[in-house]
């Protein structure tokens, strides 16, 4: 996939060294394969309709804000609904020069804690996860047909049944890309606590009106 970059370009000053094209490479495949950054923004045309469309970011953001916001987002945009994306160190600068962001200006203080209001399952599901698996987890949110996979149905009874609360709350947690799955479908961990996740999971269940498979609720492991 070839993305048009169109606001980074030798007419902007103070930028840092561009990318080569060899390192553009790379973070566009992390940004096909890996990084759910695409679920949610546009790049390029395609993509994700939740969120700001990224070709130009720069020209509308500083890149000290460009930083900020891929590296923690609730720093400097608390109540985003962005999670927290795990990269590495060297995928987290790679990916905010590509946006034309200043790596340099990543603050490392304390992470603050979330401030959020409400936590009950239904409005977290509401506030993060209906956008791609609609409000009753049927897979229809609005944003569904910029995926380039269906968000799982979780009112799906079947297919939900097959998946171990285990397996619903790694995906959660660490996003499809860890489960084999679609890397659109964003990990939570770093935005969620245990117990939140834990709700969502027990959310799901609801849904679907359906339990794990035997073998993950015998309590025998
Ligand atoms: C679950 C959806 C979601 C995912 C995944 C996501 N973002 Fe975002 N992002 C948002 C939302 C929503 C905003 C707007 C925040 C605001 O300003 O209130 C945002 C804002 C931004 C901005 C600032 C844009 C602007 O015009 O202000 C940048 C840059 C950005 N995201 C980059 C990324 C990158 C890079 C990734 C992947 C590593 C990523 N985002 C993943 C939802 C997401
Ligand atoms: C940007 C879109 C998007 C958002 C936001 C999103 N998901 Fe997903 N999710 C997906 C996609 C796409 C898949 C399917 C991945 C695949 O099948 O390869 C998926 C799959 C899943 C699965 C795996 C289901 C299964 O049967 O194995 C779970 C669990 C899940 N999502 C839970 C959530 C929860 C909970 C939230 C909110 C905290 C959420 N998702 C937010 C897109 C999204």
């Amino acid at each position: 996939m070839a993305f048009t970059i169109v606001a980074i370009g030798g007419a902007l000053s103070a930028q840092p060294a561009p990318l080569t094209p060899f390192a553009r490479q790379k973070a566009e495949r992390l940004l096909r394969d890996k990084l759910a950054c695409l679920g949610c923004h546009r790049i390029g045309g395609q993509g994700g309709m939740i969120a700001p469309n990224l070709d130009g970011v720069r020209l509308r953001r500083d890149p000290a804000y460009i930083a900020g916001i891929i590296a923690d987002p609730s720093q400097v945009r608390p109540g985003a609904v962005m999670p927290k994306s795990r990269l590495s160190e060297s995928e987290r600068t790679l990916i905010i020069r590509y946006f034309g962001g200043d790596p340099t200006a990543v603050r490392n203080s304390p992470v603050l804690p979330q401030v959020v209001a409400n936590t009950s399952a239904p409005v977290l599901y509401e506030r993060w996860c209906a956008a791609c698996h609609g409000l009753t987890g049927k897979g229809d949110g609005s944003n569904a047909p910029y995926l380039p996979v269906a968000p799982a149905r979780h009112a799906d009874a079947v297919a939900t049944s097959l998946r171990s609360d285990d397996a619903l709350f790694d995906t959660i947690y660490g996003g499809g890309m860890i489960m084999n799955r679609s890397a659109r479908m964003p990990a939570f961990g770093e935005s969620l606590s245990e117990k939140e996740i834990r709700a969502l999971v027990r959310h799901i269940r609801m849904l679907c009106r359906c339990e794990g498979p035997r073998w993950s609720r015998d309590g025998s492991h």
